[in-house]
């Protein structure tokens, strides 16, 4: 999309209210994240039956639980009586069932009403249909990933698709085990920006040798200004004197066994939209979730995933962690410096991309697309 008058090497963003009005925002709600597969939370953190977490997931809250046969159920956290929430805590462990607070109705781990005050005197209630409503789950690379569409759209042409569009297939993902990992430290950063800056912001490199020394040091190559996701199967190469991708060079943890030779020492990042970053590197996996929760404020979960035997010795996985956790800092400090002047009327026309960023200009091609028609054309 382009709406002002740009040289050939520079391709325009989009507006800036498409990051600040609501009614934008609440059509991506609609459009994209209760649409489209949303990782909703880790896997491992679900331990088994009636093993809890509620997730906002678009306008929705998502009551997230395993059955007793440990099988992933997710359920629209709303009682079928009269519409009380029913799960009020962010997560937590039901013993037999999940009760109403308000006029006890009972649900099994299966969603299913088993239980209500006098429900033996109206036999015609239907369990079932009455029971809670259900949303799709798939688990996959160790999460737990819904969708709230009635139908939803195919996991493999969505979710792995993105992976296989990124390194060009789907077992180079697979030589890391990414669900066998565990997590070994998980950061929770509370970011004022709209999603599609902290997307935008992960998608290139324009930035890398301003505002993250660190790691342009660990990658060389990123202070050419090309992300890694630049070039399909791409892999940003250490640095000679690295060891390993840690916040000062220095060796890393145990390799995961799967990796191959042509991806050891190397960093790999996978942008599944609309909320999922995956960096690969030798010996862990960077997991981030983006939970949007207003035009101007995001969630970001960060898993920092090592070999299962890395975490159970106690191994030091600071060093490790340091090098993301300040680029995490450093790019959301630099999207929430963005986000105020998206109000500005000299960013009514939103600004430019760089050659290095043009394909950003594929994903607001493909935001508006998703939100074509839901929100009225903005007057600029
Ligand atoms: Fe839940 Fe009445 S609203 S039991």
């Amino acid at each position: 999309m382009s709406l002002i008058e740009t040289s050939p090497s520079l391709i325009a963003t989009l507006p800036g209210h498409t990051y600040t009005d609501e009614a934008v925002f609440a059509a991506e709600q609609e459009r994209i994240f209760e649409a489209m597969w949303f990782c909703a939370a880790r896997s491992a953190d679900l331990t088994g039956p009636g093993s809890f977490k509620t997730v906002q997931v678009g306008r929705e809250s998502v009551l997230i639980t395993r059955n007793r046969k440990g099988e992933a159920r997710a359920f629209f956290n709303i009682c079928r009586h009269r519409g009380a929430q029913l799960c009020t805590e962010e997560s937590g462990q039901a013993q037999r069932s999940f009760q109403c607070p308000y006029h006890a109705w009972t649900y099994d781990f299966d969603g299913k009403l088993v239980a209500a005050p006098n429900l033996t005197k109206m036999p015609d209630i239907d369990r079932v249909e009455y029971g809670l409503r259900t949303i799709s789950v798939q688990e996959w690379l160790g999460y737990i990933w819904v969708c709230l569409a009635p139908e939803p759209p195919s996991f493999d042409e969505t979710v792995r698709h993105a992976v296989i569009e990124r390194l060009g297939d789907l077992e180079s993902i697979e030589h890391y085990d990414v669900a066998s990992l565990a997590l070994g430290r998980r950061i929770v950063y509370d970011v004022k920006a709209n999603w599609k800056l902290i997307i935008e912001n992960f998608m290139e490199c324009y930035h890398c040798a301003t505002i993250h020394p660190e790691l342009t040091e660990v990658l060389p190559e990123f202070a050419d200004g090309f992300a890694a996701q630049y070039f399909v199967g791409h892999g940003a190469v250490f640095g000679e004197e690295i060891k390993g991708f840690t916040v000062d060079g220095s060796e890393g943890l145990d390799r995961i066994p799967g990796v191959s030779e042509d991806q050891d020492r190397r960093y790999y990042a996978i942008t599944v939209k609309p909320q999922v970053f995956i960096n690969l590197v030798p010996d862990h996996v960077i997991f981030h979730r983006m939970y949007p929760l207003a035009a101007d404020h995001t969630i970001v979960e960060c898993d920092w995933l090592y070999l299962p035997g890395v975490v159970e010795s106690g191994k030091d996985v600071t060093a490790s962690v340091e090098l993301f956790h300040r680029v995490n800092q450093q790019d959301f400090d630099a999207c929430e410096r963005c986000q105020p002047a998206m109000s500005s009327r000299v960013y009514a026309d939103g600004g430019v991309l760089v050659p290095s960023e043009h394909h950003i200009g594929e994903f607001h091609d493909w935001v508006s697309d998703k939100i074509a028609g839901a929100v009225r054309p903005s007057v600029s």
